[in-house]
């Protein structure tokens, strides 16, 4: 396991949270009336947890030696709130095992504050998860 493999996790997990920072704004604006209302608040408030998340990676990432990246994963765009929360609760799924994975190559490569900072931002998504899901049920 080399730490090259770890950078380039972590790079993959920074462009995923910038697309995200990018999809949650975007699906706020795109939250028209009462019933999308609440989801608008959600995701402005999970943005500002994205952002933090992004700003860590990238301050690691570049102490590791490697070179953040800036360019945003691509996303899909659902037309209507219940395709936005089911896509939402899917990526941040996604964000989770992610996390997981490479809090594990910290572990492995003896880098025990990236490990647990890792499993803190799975928690986070985790959390972000559950209260999208939350919302989806009640459509
Ligand atoms: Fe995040
Ligand atoms: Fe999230």
């Amino acid at each position: 396991m080399s730490k090259e493999t770890l950078i380039k996790g972590l790079n993959e997990d920074l462009a995923a949270e910038l697309g995200t920072v990018i999809r949650y704004t975007y699906q706020a604006a795109k939250c028209y009336g009462l019933v999308a209302a609440e989801l608008r608040e959600l995701l402005a408030e999970e943005a500002k947890d994205e952002i933090g998340h992004a700003a860590y990676l990238m301050d690691v990432i570049q102490d590791l030696g490697g070179e953040p990246t800036t360019t945003p994963k691509a996303f899909d765009k659902p037309a209507d709130i219940k395709g936005m929360l089911e896509l939402d609760v899917k990526m941040e799924a996604e964000d989770v095992v992610n996390y997981l994975a490479h809090a594990k190559l910290a572990e492995e490569l003896n880098l025990p504050d990236i490990k647990m900072k890792l499993e803190e931002m799975a928690a986070d998504e985790a959390g972000h998860g559950r209260e999208l899901r939350r919302l989806l049920k009640g459509l």
